[in-house]
């Protein structure tokens, strides 16, 4: 009997290591028949994040007019709320169906964006911000490449 309770027990030990493990490194994961991995959200999660994304590209679009027309010091305004400052509103349920692999990458793309603010704070050149910037998109690329979202609605 107690042999049998120790083996449970390591069973359950390995059970709720392995959630652990998936919880931490998988997020919420769905596979397909495209290569991207589909992480499946609520449809309201799902918007917020995309409405994140719209947010990105304009703030682009927006360093992008600022550094090729004299206007770096407009930078470190048009970046802030696209910076780590964006994170703290993310709910925790969201973040936990996030892969780790993408939360890493989504977390270096509003770094870059403060490190934006930073270089332009410190006086860069528009050419200076615009390498950099050209240099963090490769962030964009490689998530969109790797990634997409769907509503858990649509799953089922
Ligand atoms: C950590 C991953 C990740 C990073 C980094 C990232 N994106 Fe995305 N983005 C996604 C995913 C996933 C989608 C949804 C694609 C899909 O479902 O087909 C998306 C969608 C979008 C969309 C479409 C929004 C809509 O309404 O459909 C835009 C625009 C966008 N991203 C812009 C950007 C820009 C610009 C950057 C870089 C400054 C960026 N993203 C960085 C993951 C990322």
């Amino acid at each position: 009997m107690k042999n049998l309770s120790y083996i449970l027990n390591v069973v359950l030990i390995a059970f709720i290591g392995y959630m652990a493990y998936s919880f931490i490194y998988d997020g919420n994961v769905a596979t397909g028949t495209e290569d991207r991995t589909a992480v499946v959200l609520t449809s309201a999660e799902k918007a917020e994040v995309l409405g994140e994304m719209r947010g990105l590209l304009e703030t682009v679009q927006a360093v992008i007019n600022a550094a090729t027309s004299d206007d770096v010091a407009s930078i470190p305004e048009i970046v802030k709320p696209y910076g780590m400052a964006a994170v703290e509103q993310e709910s925790v349920q969201l973040a936990a169906k996030l892969p780790l692999e993408l939360k890493t990458m989504g977390y270096d793309a509003h770094r870059a964006m403060d490190a934006l603010g930073e270089m332009a704070a410190n006086g860069a050149s528009g050419e200076e911000i615009l390498s950099t910037l050209g240099g963090a998109m490769g962030l964009c690329v490689s998530c969109h490449g790797t990634y997409r979202f769907v509503a858990e609605e649509d799953v089922k």
